[in-house]
């Protein structure tokens, strides 16, 4: 099995991912810990907890992170991802509790006790992980690998001209994490999808069309150019939530000029993570601007050797969108069919 450790900010495309991940039978989820980005931290951890039950997956643990990033104050999103970060959808409250465990203590005791036998995925901000490299050096050489979501790499950011909302929400964890794997082995630097790779990721009604069809139940989307429309008539819960999520995500989209359409960020990086999508890389070295009010939060990638400092990352160059959905439609479909 693939064995991930996640901690995520769930947040539309996180919860996208996450029921993607439910729905990898190959997959065994170690534990998801929440952090402070697109809702605060304990309605993240809500979320998720909503989100296994619904995917039939409850008795994962769910732990809680920092609610704050290290040094500037939390800014949340809910103009993006909904007052409960999940956009249009409803989920019930689950019977499953958070976890007794802090976030860094989930990462570190399971990195700890399953050796190059984990790998970390990262959805959000690098809060959680950079508090857990403070306690535990070690993890980049205990953790099998790292695929993180952030960054924009000579790419336009989503949250300031140049930044990306993950690393721009705490720039100063980000900034540690990729200084905690300066000079370490190629195989072991995190594997990083930033925008000019998920932004690709262009997920359309066409595609909330077909994934209702291949579902059955007669489900297909009532009107697919109407916004309203995209409420699926497939009966189905786990239609019904991704429908409800995405539609609130493309109106988002809409509303800043990108088309009626969703950038499925956090799914992309979820199947990098277990090998189902397609991503080549290229080595660089990564720094986040920490002090800049012009530039604060971002990514700076030097893939040509200026610095004269060994790669501390694998940044995403090409990957491919449409195999991604249809990976995504086949597995939803057969999670929903259960
Ligand atoms: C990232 O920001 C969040 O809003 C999304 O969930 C994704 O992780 C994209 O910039
Ligand atoms: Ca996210």
């Amino acid at each position: 099995p693939t064995r991930l450790l996640l901690d995520v900010d769930t947040g539309i495309d996180d919860a996208v991912a996450l029921l993607y991940l439910c729905a990898v039978p190959e997959v065994r989820l170690e534990g998801i810990t929440c952090t402070a980005g697109n809702v605060g931290a304990a309605q993240v951890a809500a979320n998720n907890l909503a989100l296994l039950e619904l995917a039939g997956r409850s008795g994962v643990e769910v732990a809680i992170g920092s609610e704050v990033p290290l040094v500037v104050p939390l800014v949340t999103t809910e103009e993006t991802h909904g007052d409960q970060g999940v956009g249009y959808a409803v989920l019930p409250a689950a019977r499953q509790q958070v976890s007794d465990r802090s976030a860094v203590e989930v990462w570190v005791e399971a990195a700890r006790a399953n050796p190059g036998e984990i790998t970390g995925l990262i959805t959000g901000p690098l809060t959680n992980f950079a508090l857990a490299l403070r306690a535990e050096p070690r993890l980049p050489m205990l953790l099998k690998g790292l695929v993180i979501m952030g960054g924009a790499f000579n790419y336009p950011g989503n949250t300031t001209p140049v930044a990306e909302w993950n690393i721009h929400v705490d720039p100063h964890a980000a900034k540690e994490v990729f200084a905690a794997y300066r000079g370490l082995p190629a195989d072991r630097l995190p594997v990083v999808c930033a925008l000019e790779s998920t932004e690709r990721i262009e997920c359309r009604p066409e595609h909330l069309d077909r994934l209702s069809r291949s579902a059955g139940a007669g489900g297909e989307l009532l009107s697919p150019d109407d916004p309203e429309g995209l409420r699926s008539s497939n009966p189905n819960r786990v239609i019904a939530c991704v429908s409800d999520a995405l539609r609130f995500y493309m109106e988002f989209h809409r509303r800043y000029d990108q088309g009626y359409l969703a950038h499925l960020h956090d799914l992309f990086a979820a199947m990098v993570a277990t090998g189902e999508a397609t991503a080549t890389t290229r080595p660089a070295t990564v720094d986040v601007e920490t002090d800049s009010p012009l530039t604060f939060g971002q990514t700076v990638g030097d893939f040509a050797g200026f610095w004269k400092q060994p790669p501390n990352a694998r940044v995403v160059t090409a990957n491919e969108p449409e195999k991604v959905f249809g990976t995504l439609i086949d597995r939803l479909a057969r999670l929903a069919a259960d």
